[in-house]
């Protein structure tokens, strides 16, 4: 998008470097940190020494193109595969199960989605018309994949208990229906889909099962290592086919990092692009795109060995313990509430008292970047390691804007949840 003020000219000099990082920092001057504390959207923060080893991990394969990983960086591809492995260990895999990084969530779900079509031209060639079922709150990725490749999408309309309805998805099981999907945890209620009832569904019927684990598939398995009730969502299920599992969410990479993993190694053929038809010789990836940056890569890799298990652990464990705050100092209050339980690091906060927009609008103006959730009317927090910190003064300022909205000196504008990139 363009903005006032930008640059339609394509100058014939060049600049100089230090005019130009002036230039850059001015530019910048209204971006948000994305550490800052009161960033409720999307910090992925772990620690400044975590970030330190994720930038110098990039830093130092920044200019290494995956693509060429066979013939020039071997180093990527033994970064990709231990990184694949740790994930698949992490996830509970069998023996036989493989995987890949993908450039995030979103390529993840296409890669998964395309992998899905491939694999019932051979073991559902009655769909003629593939579908892919979907509870209300899958990600829209799934619909960007679905129209990349030619499969048509049934979204259910409501999510009793927060959760996917399986008995509305069977009900909606036809001929075309190729995959199911569940998310573990989806992005707008941030509570773990029922799993196990939608692989049960989708073995009895033959069907590809995927759990969208671009959010939870680094918090859940080091939750559950807490002793937080959870029912299994990983590879453990049967009948769970793949998970995409964002390295760039909780796996604290660089961004442009995510996983996808396939339960049976032998379906990467379904995922697998080859072609060589043109006068190069063969070109063949396991992705859509084709470049791939190596710091993106190394960086999982680094920050994966760096923390180990128990660095993840003490994060989910920060986590829960804000979380927690957060959901006590609401409930002492008792007009702003926490919507169900949510296992994942992303919580809603509803009202059936308050105008949840203009509470929203309240927030924003004491300098909190939150989310919004549409339906019901709320705000969405995504708690990280970052916020340990924070909890008293949200809390303050969500009950000062909360005073206000009660008592009428605060009504709402009218703004609403985008998500425009
Ligand atoms: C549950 C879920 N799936 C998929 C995605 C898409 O990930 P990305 O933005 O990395 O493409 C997101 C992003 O927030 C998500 O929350």
């Amino acid at each position: 998008m363009a903005h006032e003020g930008t640059n339609r000219v394509f100058p014939e000099q060049g600049t100089a470097a230090e005019d130009l990082f002036s230039e850059m920092d001015a530019i910048a001057a209204g971006d948000q940190r994305w550490d800052d504390p009161k960033n409720l959207k999307a910090s992925y923060w772990a620690g400044d020494d975590v970030v330190a080893v994720m930038h110098r991990a990039y830093a130092r394969h920044i200019d290494d193109n995956a693509i060429y990983g066979a013939s020039l960086f071997p180093s990527l591809v033994r970064y990709e595969a231990e990184v694949v492995a740790m994930a698949l260990d992490m996830l509970e895999a069998p023996e036989g199960a493989a995987g890949g990084i993908t450039t995030g969530g979103t390529e993840s779900i296409l890669m998964a989605v395309r992998t899905a079509r491939d694999w019932a031209r051979v073991h559902r060639p009655g769909a003629t018309q593939p579908e892919i079922i979907l509870p209300e709150t899958a990600h829209p990725a799934f619909e960007k994949a679905a129209q990349v490749v030619g499969m048509t999408v049934v979204r259910m309309k409501q999510s009793p208990g927060w959760r996917a309805d399986p008995a509305a998805m069977e009900a909606a099981i036809s001929e075309n229906t190729v995959m199911l999907v569940g998310s573990a945890p989806p992005y707008p209620y941030g509570i773990v889909d029922p799993i196990i009832e939608i692989a049960a569904l989708a073995r009895s019927h033959g069907l590809w099962m995927h759990v969208d684990g671009c959010i939870g598939g680094f918090l859940l398995p080091f939750l559950q290592d807490l002793g937080e009730p959870l029912a299994p969502f990983d590879f453990r299920v049967a009948g769970v086919d793949s998970i995409s599992a964002d390295l760039h969410k909780f796996g604290y990479s660089g961004r442009g990092a995510s996983l996808l993993l396939l339960r049976e190694g032998a379906n990467e053929i379904h995922q697998r692009f080859s072609s060589d038809a043109w006068p190069s010789g063969t070109y063949s990836t396991l992705n859509f795109g084709g470049s791939r940056n190596g710091g993106a890569i190394a960086s999982s890799w680094a920050v994966m060995r760096y923390l180990g298990r128990t660095g993840y652990r003490e994060r989910v464990a920060s986590i829960v313990a804000t979380k927690r705050a957060i959901a006590e100092g609401l409930a002492a209050d008792g007009r702003l509430t926490v919507l169900g339980r949510p296992e994942g690091a992303n919580i809603c906060i509803v009202s059936e008292r308050l105008d949840m927009v203009a509470v929203a609008e309240g927030l924003d103006e004491r300098g909190w970047l939150t989310g919004r959730l549409q339906r019901p009317p709320g705000l969405l927090l995504l708690i990280t390691p970052r916020h340990a910190g924070i909890v008293d003064a949200l809390l303050a300022d969500l009950l000062a804007v909360a005073d206000d909205v009660a008592s009428g000196r605060r009504t709402a504008a009218g703004s609403q949840a985008v998500y425009v990139g």
